[in-house]
């Protein structure tokens, strides 16, 4: 309303040229080693665009150097057949290099290589069933490509780089308490990732609650124009929520696991039984995690699930939410109570 032209009067006064109806492109950004949680963001945007991208780039920023960035699981081939399987009409793949994470001394300037343009070609993009391609050359290896590089590059240039930092409101509770650069560097590939692909929708997962309010409030306070969809926790039959990181788990490990959710799911009883404070919900949640012996809680909290403030009561919508270790796997799970 604050626009001095409004478009209507433009398009009216004829000297606002008539705009087609904008190509609908839904994005999924992943970091591969896709299952099915990745594949019902990629079906719920399958349904609501006509084009459908999904990104994959296993995002050294977000990782501190104790944490799995190297042996996170890279699986590019098989993650190419499920995009293919699930009509996905672009798959990007950058390096690196790619997202300006590299930056090469040319001329005593410091150059990321340009976002190369094969599958985001228009060419490629209008067509909506265009056959599937890999961004950036073939399936190179990635383990290799993984290592010393970005390695490099995390350690050396992050502080070279323009990077997006949420507000600490967001990020101090929760993961935050124990992944302090995490956020920002989700916020940081996001951004690159969304002005890249320029998508009309993105979708996320309710399983990383804290990243969806994160990337939420970016898009709003950076006025990106894209339509940021959250979509539901995708499970295994047991409860356990699918992630990628489930691989690292051996079976007693696993079933342990399921009981993270269990634990969730018996404080949502007692919160549809009328349960209202924190410290019962909490502590519910707490007593049944003692159960499996092999499960280290690292935090069980209730915040409220746009703004992440720690609520010691319900009043109208809560966002109940753990994290977890099993040997050396860290999980993430949580139920939103809502009385609507
Ligand atoms: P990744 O862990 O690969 O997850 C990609 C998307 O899938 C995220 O939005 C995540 O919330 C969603 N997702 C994962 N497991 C899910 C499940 N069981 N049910 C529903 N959705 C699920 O999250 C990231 O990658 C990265 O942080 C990224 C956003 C790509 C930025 O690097």
């Amino acid at each position: 309303d604050s626009c001095r032209f409004k478009r209507h009067d433009l398009e009216r006064s004829g000297s606002y040229p008539e705009v087609a109806t904008p190509l609908e492109i839904g994005f999924v950004p992943t970091m591969g080693a896709l299952h099915a949680g990745h594949l019902s963001l990629i079906q719920r945007a399958r349904k609501e665009n006509k084009i459908v991208v999904v990104s994959i780039f296993v995002n050294p920023l977000q990782f501190a150097p104790t944490e799995d960035f190297q042996r996170y699981p890279r699986t590019l081939k098989q993650d190419q057949t499920l995009c293919e399987q699930a009509h996905v009409d672009a798959l990007f793949v950058p390096d690196a290099e790619e997202l300006g994470l590299i930056k090469r001394m040319t001329n005593g300037e410091w150059r990321s290589r340009s976002v190369s343009e094969g599958v985001m070609a228009n060419s490629e993009l209008k067509t909506p069933n265009s056959k599937l391609k890999t961004q950036n050359s073939k399936l190179k290896t990635q383990n290799s490509k993984h290592s010393l590089r970005e390695r490099y590059a995390n350690k050396t240039q992050n502080s070279k780089l323009t990077q997006v930092l949420p507000p600490t409101s967001l990020t101090s509770e929760l993961c935050g308490r124990s992944r302090p650069e995490h956020f920002q560097g989700v916020a940081t590939i996001v951004t690159k990732l969304l002005n890249i692909v320029q998508p009309t929708r993105a979708y996320f997962g309710q399983k990383d609650a804290q990243q969806l309010a994160v990337i939420r409030q970016l898009v709003m306070d950076l006025n990106l124009p894209v339509e940021i969809v959250g979509c539901a926790i995708a499970r295994e039959p047991s409860g356990l929520a699918l992630s990628s990181r489930n691989q690292y788990l051996s079976g007693t490990e696993r079933e342990q696991a399921a009981m993270i959710y269990r634990a969730l799911q018996q404080a949502s009883s007692a919160f549809q039984a009328g349960e209202r404070l924190g410290s019962k919900l909490i502590g519910a949640v707490k007593a049944m995690l003692t159960t499996a012996p092999n499960l280290i809680p690292e935090y069980v909290e209730l915040v409220h699930p746009m703004t992440m403030t720690p609520l010691t009561q319900i009043e109208d919508t809560g966002l109940l939410a753990v994290a977890a270790r099993i040997g050396s796997t860290r999980l993430i799970d949580n139920v939103l109570l809502s009385d609507r």
